[in-house]
């Protein structure tokens, strides 16, 4: 421990880390560093020139061999010392903190451990650069590293002294959600702060909760990062300096490392250095993109795609569009798809979706409705010549059947009945397929014309097999009677996941399957219950990816969404959220790292977000690009002021209007 210690204070120019064995030592005892001790790892460019020590100071300095006084680090003064605008001593023959890559001047170098001229002249290179740079800037300590969360101690005069810096990332260093910075020997660990509270003991002190986010390598140089990873080899002792994050390491730790990334802002606080995410990474663990009504989710999810579609121009991307936004984004890349032009036949349903649509009843009787159908569907669609190729037919099975034949079989079977045995589940099922059939809302999907084998097709025009220079598909399902529109998107969401399974031999074609308003069809079981839309859309979180479907899903209360589904999104992005609620279960879901930035959620502007996960190499805050006029969604909230400014033509337009109405949408 003695030893150790005065190799600590003596041992500049051998950095402790690198030799190996102080770690486990330093670490489990509290460094006993001494608050006098400190000027001297004070970056060179703090202090310019030595002071003298006031001898108040110098006095309790003990020889190098003589135990240390133990002083905790986390009482430890650090400010009145350590500030810059305090003139602070350096002792001439300094017990020093050694700080491995940050000598202190040639000068202070104890006698007797002379370096090498080569070592000389890096390290007089590397301040020269610092300086040039603007250098690094302590402000604080590392007081204790502990798996529930390490803890720093900052010095609020040093963080105070930095607020005007020019470098944005300097200026903000020390606030809850910004970096920090810590050398394990020829390494940087890079932490993001997540809490602060005041030292009780010492105003001027705020201790800090951080999250580890990962490492680089220390450019010989200029003590940057670059070669930044995430995880931690090893961790800082306590006693370690921090440092406030330039940002130039933030160009380096954000630099895209090779892999396919699309760019789509600008990282806060930093004004150029832009924000990119890792389109493998995100695509292949689902992704949800969050905020309140408002804060820009259309514009966002519109500016991602649009930026994946300009990558991957032979990509395979759907569109769930409840509102019909999407249509006015997408006009130049996308194949629109609407209930005019959709024509997704009745018999791609299966059984379940079946009997959302055609069963009316409840309790005990939907139950004897659902089995009377399974036996007249599975005998219509036998009667399809496809039927006879196929060894076991299930109703499952997407082949094609005539509704007036599923009719005729339930009325056959009817006619089979005891006079006594109640006629009633018959009349209701074939009841509400006449009335499907005969509704002119319904025909997108209920049209005679819908009987011929275009399965091929369909799934061909959906998914962009081939996409032909269309990637995407959006489909706008706001036209469709809102009674069936959940099983709509169930039919489209498992024919996705049907498409993965049943191509798992062929070459592969993996499908983004993207959701809007996503609380609505996967909702949290203390909204709503079983339905198939929120089976098919819960499987592909949990199951899609290992066939290649990814899911994206925007909400704006993800605290209404299924349990679960969020922490299946291995990225998430969130915009402004206003509810405690939602905050909660954003918080629930984010990996630990980001904790620190939840706390600026309900404060973000809007088009600035927050993304975390596998996206990118660490949680960013990020202002998305302004994204152009004609690509953007159509925006739902109308200008009254301008609006009610405006008369004229309005007979013409009730006449319309109430034409529309009767025709029922055509
Ligand atoms: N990146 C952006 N570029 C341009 N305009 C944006 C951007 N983000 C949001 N907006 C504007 O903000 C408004 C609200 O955005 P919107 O995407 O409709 O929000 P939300 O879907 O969250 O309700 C829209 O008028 C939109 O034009
Ligand atoms: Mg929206």
């Amino acid at each position: 421990m003695t030893d150790n210690f005065s190799g600590r204070i003596f041992g500049r120019g051998q950095p402790y880390q690198s030799g190996g064995e102080p770690q486990d030592s330093s670490a489990s005892a509290p460094a006993p560093y001494q608050p006098q001790m400190r000027p001297a790892a004070q970056p060179t460019n703090y202090q310019p020139a030595p002071m003298p020590q006031p001898a108040a100071q110098a006095a309790p300095q003990p020889a190098p061999q003589a135990p240390p006084v133990a002083t905790p680090a986390a009482t430890a003064p650090v400010t009145p010392v350590a500030s810059p605008q305090q003139p602070v001593a350096r002792p001439a023959i300094q017990p020093t903190v050694p700080s491995p890559a940050q000598p202190a001047p040639q000068s202070f170098v104890p006698a007797g451990r002379p370096e090498s001229a080569e070592a000389v002249g890096v390290k007089q290179a590397q301040r020269n650069h610092q300086a040039a740079e603007g250098g690094l800037h302590m402000i604080g300590t590392v007081i204790e590293i502990a798996g529930s969360g390490s803890q720093v101690s900052l010095d609020a005069a040093l963080i105070n002294a930095l607020v005007d810096h020019h470098d944005p990332s300097i200026a903000m260093a020390g606030q809850v959600g910004s970096q920090i910075k810590i050398r394990v020997g020829n390494v940087w660990l890079l932490a993001n702060i997540r809490t602060q509270r005041l030292d009780l003991t010492n105003a001027k002190t705020i201790i800090a909760q951080v999250d580890f986010l990962g490492e680089g390598d220390e450019e010989r140089l200029t003590g940057k990062i670059y070669n930044f990873r995430r995880g931690v080899t090893r961790y800082p002792v306590p006693g370690s300096e921090v440092y406030a994050v330039s940002s130039s390491d933030l160009k380096q730790v954000y630099a895209a490392d090779g892999r396919a990334s699309v760019n789509i802002g600008t990282v806060f606080p930093t004004r150029d250095i832009r924000g990119s995410l890792y389109v493998d990474a995100m695509l292949g663990k689902h992704f949800a993109l969050l905020g309140s009504t408002g804060t820009g989710k259309s514009t966002s999810a519109a500016l991602i795609l649009h930026k994946i579609c300009d990558m991957a121009p032979e990509g395979h991307i759907v569109m769930i569009d409840p509102h019909g936004e999407y249509s006015a984004a997408f006009k130049g890349n996308g194949a629109l798809y609407d209930v005019n032009n959709l024509a997704m036949p009745y018999w791609l349903m299966n059984f379940a979706e079946h009997c959302e649509v055609f069963v009316t009843s409840s309790g005990d009787e939907r139950q004897a409705d659902c089995d009377i159908l399974a036996k007249c569907l599975l005998q219509a669609r036998s009667k399809n010549r496809l039927a006879e190729s196929i060894g076991k037919l299930t109703v499952d099975a997407p082949v094609p059947y005539l509704l007036s034949d599923l009719t005729t079989i339930i009325q056959n079977e009817m006619g089979k009945l005891d006079k006594a045995t109640n006629t009633a589940p018959f009349m209701r099922l074939k009841g509400k397929i006449e009335e499907l059939k005969a509704d002119p809302r319904y025909s997108f999907m209920f049209s005679g014309m819908l009987v011929g084998d275009t399965m091929a097709d369909f799934l061909g025009k959906i998914f962009r097999l081939p996409s032909n220079g269309k990637p995407i598909s959006i489909i706008d399902v706001s036209g469709v009677p809102s009674d069936i529109t959940s099983t709509v998107v169930a039919v489209l969401s498992r024919l996705v996941f049907d498409y993965a399974i049943w191509s798992r031999n062929e070459p592969q074609r993996p499908i983004l399957l993207v959701c809007e308003e996503a609380h609505r069809y996967i909702p949290s079981d203390r909204v709503a219950g079983e339905s198939a839309v929120r089976t098919i859309l819960e499987r592909i979180a949990k199951e899609g990816r290992k066939y290649g479907v990814s899911l994206g899903l925007i909400t704006q209360r993800p605290s209404d969404l299924a349990e679960g589904v969020l922490s299946q999104c291995g990225t998430i992005i969130s915009m402004r959220l206003n509810n405690d609620r939602d905050q909660a279960y954003v918080r629930a879901a984010m990996p630990e790292g980001a904790r620190g930035f939840l706390d600026s959620i309900p404060a973000l502007r809007n088009r600035e977000c927050i993304i975390c996960g596998e996206g990118v190499s660490i949680p960013i805050r990020v202002a998305l690009d302004t994204l152009e006029e004609e690509k953007r969604p159509a925006s739902e909230d109308p200008l009254f002021s301008v609006l009610w400014q405006e008369t004229g033509g309005e007979e013409e337009l009730l006449d319309r209007v109430v034409r529309r109405w009767r025709a029922q949408g055509r």
